[in-house]
């Protein structure tokens, strides 16, 4: 079988179907040597001294590992100097990156969550990055306001999953199609083009031990699951809950499946637990270029105006008459 690296995936998306500039395919291009990179670095995990606590909180009031700061700086490293961005916005940083004035400037901008599931990576379970595309307003310096648009301005979202395989996922708004790291020749070769998530599904996935704070439609959503064939629902359901969203939501990609974390009354002061900006809305992307559906419970997702950077939201994605289900349980 031919063999179809995501360069020449690229270049041929810009060449013949005109989806992508040039800059945005060397934006792509610089994004997944990053992720190569941060799979690198963590590949090498204790012998490289990477692992555990880097002594420093972030803007998220999280206490950051080695690898989120360190994942962080190969993203700000790698996307500096290309001339493709007009700036960068990371879950590990409370501020926009601006593009040094040594260099030219594009106009995009990017934005990421570096490592996603960071505390799993001392216990040598699958984390990633995830990362999310826009374009800065004509005139507008890359300020906080320049990134606070809809989920549906992205014109490029993606993950990598540092698995037992290295991946990366990546829609244009054209579709989702997946690539897998080949680590003898260092590059991504496209094995599943135009991903679709099943419509029906028996797996659901959901941090259960909140389940004392949770608003009374996921109370009965998720209890409906649980009661099985003897409930409403007539059949069981299977329950698995990584806590790398990256992780959970490529299961889901894979297999089918729902994704919740809904605001309850721990988050309710926050707005939820999960980062707008550079986790619902590249998900919510990818997730319905797959065919399946993304609503914070309530409104879809990528319809959300964003009020601040780093503005946590619930989230509830994957197969698309489960998320509508417990979707119009909030509306009931
Ligand atoms: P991050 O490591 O980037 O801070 O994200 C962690 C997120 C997400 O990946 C995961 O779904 C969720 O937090 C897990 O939360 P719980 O530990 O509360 O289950
Ligand atoms: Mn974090
Ligand atoms: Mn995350
Ligand atoms: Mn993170």
């Amino acid at each position: 079988m031919r063999s179809v690296t995501l360069s020449r995936f690229l270049i041929e998306e810009q060449r013949d179907k005109n989806v992508i500039s040039p800059d945005l395919r060397l934006l792509i291009e610089v994004v997944s040597r990053a992720c190569k990179a941060i799979s690198i670095a963590i590949g090498k995990g204790s012998l490289a001294g990477v692992l555990g606590s880097a002594g420093s909180d972030n803007v998220q009031g999280e206490v950051q590992k080695k690898l989120d700061v360190i994942s962080n700086e190969i993203l700000l490293d790698a996307n500096e100097w290309g001339g493709h961005l007009a700036g960068m916005a990371s879950e590990e940083m409370e501020l926009p990156h601006a593009i040094p004035n040594r260099y030219p400037k594009g106009e995009y901008l990017l934005l990421f969550d570096p490592l996603d599931g960071s505390s799993n990576i001392d216990v040598n379970v699958s984390v990633g990055t995830i990362f999310s595309v826009l374009r800065c307003p004509e005139g507008m310096d890359p300020n906080e306001q320049a990134f606070l648009q809809p989920g549906t301005r992205q014109v490029c979202a993606g993950y990598a999953v540092y698995g037992p395989t290295t991946l990366l996922v990546l829609t244009l708004g054209d579709g989702v199609n997946v690539f897998t790291l080949d680590r003898e020749f260092g590059r991504f070769v496209l094995t599943q083009g135009d991903v679709k998530i099943p419509e029906e599904t028996r797996e659901f996935a959901i941090n259960a031990s909140n389940s004392r704070y949770w608003e009374e439609p996921v109370k009965r959503y998720v209890d409906e699951l649980l009661a099985g064939k003897d409930g409403p629902r007539g059949q069981d359901f299977n329950m698995r809950w990584v806590a790398s969203m990256v992780a959970d939501v490529h299961r889901i990609l894979s297999r089918g499946g729902i994704f919740m974390y809904p605001i309850d009354s721990k988050t309710r002061a926050q707005g939820g637990k999960l980062r707008l900006m550079y986790e619902a809305n590249p998900m919510a992307m990818i997730v319905e270029q797959a065919g399946g559906a993304a609503t914070d419970g309530r409104r879809r997702i990528l319809d959300i105006q964003p009020e601040k950077l780093h503005q946590r939201v619930p989230v509830i994605l994957g197969s698309k008459r489960e998320v509508e289900r417990i979707t119009s349980y909030h509306g009931q």
